[in-house]
């Protein structure tokens, strides 16, 4: 009895140092835990897949940075279905850094009462009473980006706290962490978020730091490819070169994710956007508006709400869609198939002049012979032909305005 006793103590103190170092370490430098991701069960692998298409929703960060409040969220979740977003597609409303500001002594999260006085809870309910559905932010380490409490020794009591609140989908940012090993901190995140039993989309944002493009998929459902965008010209041509170099890992259920839109924030213009937007769709990136919802001028709701354009993005096969063809004086041709068969090609303008593209049906896989050929920008059916006299050698060409883009459909065959 009495060596039982003493036994079950030590057990008990044992595993109460474990815990003790695990908290204290967890995050701290030098600590390189190397285990490799879980492989699924069978009750995983048979499990809903969370992204079979790249998620659409709305962040807060891009446009509104540390300045959030349940005001904000809740008159963009009335935006999200007034401006006809929610209809297009955009689902999620996630909120970024800055929502959080200590932990209770329970060692809960505690939501800033100042800009969130109802709680995240009533937050959330509001949120998916609008048919939407709720994210939030977090970090793997001590502290988030903009130093509030982060998730370091806290993953499985967080994931419970965001599962109670009725959290659908969670940022978990990268900073303060350097020393440690993504692949392994992130499978012990997606790990706290299985145990509580609630589907919780898991983006990954540690820029591109550890390659996650060669082991993200299957521990989130996105993942950061670059550093922070910013609302420039410079910074997204960046951007596109660098997102483009991983397109072999993307796919139903895991994207690469080239960070969240700026469109409609003014830094750039309106071709320039829709160059933005028309690359976003054809590399299968999630398209997380980061604009002001509740205040968006009509150019910008021609760009967010094309439908058909977003129907690229959403499509079905999932292929993130490759650079075709590279022309020496600063033109790209791009192309992207699609469930249907079609292909979708995107003429891009880096120069500053306009620019005269074309593209031959060989080139993108099209067999030889008639194809049908819509303007995704301009919404019009062009009827494009071998023997149409204007079009010759099987091949379609376009004007392509200074940093713009021209966007077509193609259905061989018809
Ligand atoms: C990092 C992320 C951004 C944003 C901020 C918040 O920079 O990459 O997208 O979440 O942190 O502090």
């Amino acid at each position: 009895m009495m060596t039982s006793k003493i036994s079950r103590m030590t057990w008990v103190a044992a595993f109460a140092a474990l815990l003790a170092l695990a908290i204290l370490t967890a995050c701290g430098p030098g600590k390189t835990t190397k285990e490799p991701p879980a492989a699924p069960t069978a009750a995983e692998a048979a499990a809903p897949v969370l992204a079979p298409v790249p998620p659409m929703g709305f962040n807060t960060w891009n446009k509104f940075g540390c300045n959030v409040d349940e005001k904000l969220i809740r008159g963009t979740a009335d935006a999200l279905v007034e401006t006809g977003m929610l209809d297009a597609g955009y689902r999620y409303l996630v909120i970024d850094d800055c929502w959080q500001v200590s932990r209770g002594t329970d060692g809960r999260i505690v939501a800033d009462p100042e800009r969130f006085p109802s709680g995240m809870k009533a937050l959330a309910d509001y949120v998916h009473a609008k048919g939407l559905l709720f994210g939030v932010y977090s970090d793997i380490g001590p502290k988030t980006c903009a130093g509030r409490p982060g998730a370091a020794g806290f993953f499985d009591i967080d994931a419970a706290t965001y599962a109670d609140w009725g959290v659908d989908y969670i940022k978990v940012d990268w900073c303060h962490c350097d020393d440690l090993d993504a692949p392994s901190e992130y499978a012990r995140f997606r790990d706290a978020l299985r145990r509580t039993g609630r589907p919780i989309v898991l983006s990954i944002c540690e820029w591109g730091r550890n390659d996650p493009w060669t082991w993200a998929k299957g521990v989130g459902q996105l993942w950061r490819t670059t550093a922070d965008i910013g609302d420039d010209w410079e910074s997204l041509v960046w951007i596109i070169g660098a997102n483009s170099r991983h397109a072999d890992a993307a796919g139903p259920g895991g994207w690469n994710d080239p960070d969240m839109l700026e469109v409609g924030n003014g830094g750039m213009t309106f071709d320039e956007y829709k160059t933005h937007f028309s690359l976003w769709a054809i590399m299968a990136a999630p398209l997380m508006a980061g604009n002001d919802l509740r205040a968006m001028t009509d150019e910008t709701k021609k760009i967010l709400l094309n439908k058909d354009v977003i129907a690229v993005n959403q499509d079905p096969l999932g292929v993130q869609g490759r650079v075709v063809i590279e022309r020496g004086y600063g033109g790209q041709v791009w192309m992207k198939p699609l469930a249907d068969g079609s292909k979708v090609v995107a003429f891009v303008n880096y120069t500053e002049r306009e620019l005269a593209q074309y593209v031959r049906w060989s080139q993108i896989g099209i067999p030889s012979g008639p194809a049908r050929v819509r303007d995704l920008w301009a919404h019009e059916d062009k009827g494009v032909h071998a023997d149409t006299g204007k079009h010759y050698d099987e091949r379609f060409e376009v004007k392509v305005p200074a940093h713009g883009v021209v966007m077509v459909r193609i259905w061989p065959g018809q």
